[in-house]
């Protein structure tokens, strides 16, 4: 066997192995691996003689150059896996993560109190049969007024102050004009539809009015229709009366009185009895014990007549409610201007 060789492998190894011990970081392992496995190596520059050997002691040395290499290989191997845990572990504590502590809060969206409120009304007049549809907010005079028997000049247009819309060109001459209610969308539904209809319109109207506590220039409405043969004013309250009980809850009274509305016959308004005192007087009701939701009536013959529909085979009963008052009414907010003041310590509770 080739001698000085043999020596050479082993001095190889026993240099690789005692530098080892000494290594301290993977930077020191990647050097030391580049010393003694690496093509420079002493052990592979050992082995470079091999070919000038003869076959049988090229195996003996070879042999032996591979237990060595795989000794050195094991080390390597070893050495790495500890440094890698040692130098995580130095990290993680560098950096004091301390997995106990509490998260940071995520700040989760949410709907609006409006939209909670209109979500929650169409929902209850869904589950008695009702479809939900919408309706443009820009409007024709023809809609909003004239074809819910409002002819211009009428002094009921009082009820409803107007922002009118600088856009020329709508059929007939008619004006445009921002809804003032969603009522234009009785007309509009049945100039697509034929009975049974039952609908629920939500949306935003608009009035020109100064704001206040109570009044805002733009707010929201949920419109109700239905138009069958035989509807009658039983079925009216009996519909309202129902809606109350499921959103106000179910020991709820209501009271309908007399109230006028050009566009149906007889008009009422309803109320439900205040929810906070019971009927005994409070702040929240005036001291009437009352507090009024909406405005309803049987759908006037002449807007029937105006639907197509024949006042003498159908009829019909329409509602229309605020729904801003209900989160008002329910949560005690004073002011409906705080709904699109956009301020998030408001929005944020609800
Ligand atoms: N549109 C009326 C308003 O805004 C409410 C209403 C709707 C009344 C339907 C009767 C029937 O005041």
């Amino acid at each position: 066997m080739d001698k000085p060789m043999v020596d050479n492998i082993v001095e190889a190894g026993a240099r690789g192995e005692a530098e080892l011990t000494s290594v301290r970081s993977l930077k020191q392992l990647e050097a030391w691996r580049i010393a003694h496995l690496g093509k420079k190596s002493m052990l592979m520059e050992s082995l470079r003689g091999l070919a000038r050997l003869s076959l049988e002691e090229r195996k003996q040395v070879g042999a032996r150059a591979n237990e060595v290499k795989g000794l050195l290989e094991a080390g390597y191997k070893e050495k790495l896996d500890r440094l890698k845990e040692t130098e995580f572990a130095a990290a993680v504590a560098s950096q004091s993560l301390d997995v106990t502590l509490p998260g940071h809060p995520v700040a989760l969206g949410r709907l609006h109190p409006t939209t909670q409120a209109v979500n929650e009304v169409c929902q209850v007049f869904v589950t008695m049969g009702f479809e939900v549809i919408e309706g443009p907010e820009v409007e024709s005079e023809y809609y909003n007024f004239e074809a819910l028997n409002i002819p211009r000049d009428h002094p009921a247009r009082d009820m409803w102050a107007t922002l009118w819309v600088d856009q020329p060109g709508l059929e007939g001459g008619q004006r445009a004009l921002l809804r003032t209610h969603t009522s234009p969308m009785q007309i509009r539904t049945m100039e697509t539809r034929r009975p049974p209809v039952r609908v629920v319109v939500p949306g935003k109207v608009y009035r020109y009015e100064a704001t206040d506590a109570t009044h805002e220039w733009m707010f929201h409405q949920v419109e109700g229709l239905a138009i069958d043969t035989n509807i009658t004013f039983a079925d009216l309250k009996g519909t309202l009366y129902e809606f109350a009980r499921r959103l106000f809850g179910a020991d709820r009274k209501a009271r309908f009185r007399c109230d006028y509305f050009p566009f149906v016959e007889p008009g009422v308004e309803m109320a439900v009895d205040c929810f906070v005192c019971k009927g005994a007087g409070c702040r929240l009701c005036k001291d009437t014990g009352w507090i009024e939701i909406l405005g309803a009536g049987m759908v006037h013959p002449e807007v029937l007549r105006r639907m197509g529909c024949d006042p003498d085979v159908y009829s019909g009963f329409a509602f229309g409610m605020g729904v801003e008052r209900i989160p008002m009414l329910r949560y005690g907010i004073e002011d409906i201007r705080l709904f699109y003041g956009n301020d998030l310590r408001f929005l944020g509770r609800f």
